[in-house]
């Protein structure tokens, strides 16, 4: 069994010491390859920079911006049973890159950065890649948890969602723990709130009981 993970924020340069990105430490991203290298299965992870160890056993792939993670995502999905992407994929990122660095002007007090869409790599897994394995994605929510994740689900065409309120204090980004709820076509399930080591685990279980079921 296979699995390929993203994990990890992107980053987005704007000019050689300037970058767009996020709050995501991909705490998640590694305790879910974590759990499924432990289990014995071959587990691809594909992040972003982090502060935190690759798990034993995972085939890791660096990588910065959004561009480069559909790249990779493109180039292994074919060897992948199941697609797992927690990453926190920067949905823009800047029109025009500064090849120097952008200095400040005086007399100008406003700067206007023009950005364009990133590849919805969630999204092109099936509807680009025709990924035929499990596909799960993430729902980063700060309101109307359910709803938007059941929008998510239909539109990024996966086959399970895992929703967190990201405006919980003490959870989701950069913290231990996380509080998740899975949402699929034919239902829902809490799957608590734990330490992300042992959602890790939960998640793979999960994946396990819908592979029974394709
Ligand atoms: N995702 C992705 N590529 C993107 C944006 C998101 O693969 N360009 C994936 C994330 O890895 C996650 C899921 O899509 O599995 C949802 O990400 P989220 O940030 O919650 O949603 P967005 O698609 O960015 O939508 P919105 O910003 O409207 O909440």
């Amino acid at each position: 069994m296979t699995f390929l993970i993203t994990a990890g924020p992107t980053r987005e340069p704007i000019d050689p010491v300037r970058y767009l990105s996020n709050r995501s430490s991909g705490k998640m991203g590694y305790a879910i390859a974590g759990a499924a290298s432990h289990k014995g299965c071959r587990v691809i992870l594909i992040s972003g920079p982090t502060q935190i160890e690759v798990p034993d056993g995972c085939d890791f792939i660096p990588v910065e911006t959004a561009s480069e993670m559909s790249d990779a995502v493109a180039h292994w999905l074919p060897r992948a049973d199941v697609a797992i992407m927690s990453a926190a994929v920067s949905d823009y990122r800047i029109k025009e890159y500064h090849e120097q660095k952008m200095k400040k002007e005086d007399g100008v007090d406003e700067l206007t950065l023009t950005l364009v869409k990133n590849p919805d790599i969630l999204a092109e897994a099936r509807s680009v890649h025709g990924f035929p394995g499990l596909l799960v994605g993430f729902a980063a929510e700060t309101e109307n948890i359910k709803e938007n994740a059941i929008k998510k689900l239909e539109r990024k065409g996966c086959d399970l969602i895992l929703a967190n309120d990201v405006s919980r204090p003490g959870e989701g980004f950069d913290s231990d723990l996380n509080t998740l709820l899975a949402f699929y076509a034919d239902g829902e399930k809490e799957l608590g709130s734990h330490t992300k080591e042992h959602l890790g685990e939960v998640i793979i279980e999960l994946c396990d009981e819908f592979l029974k079921k394709k």
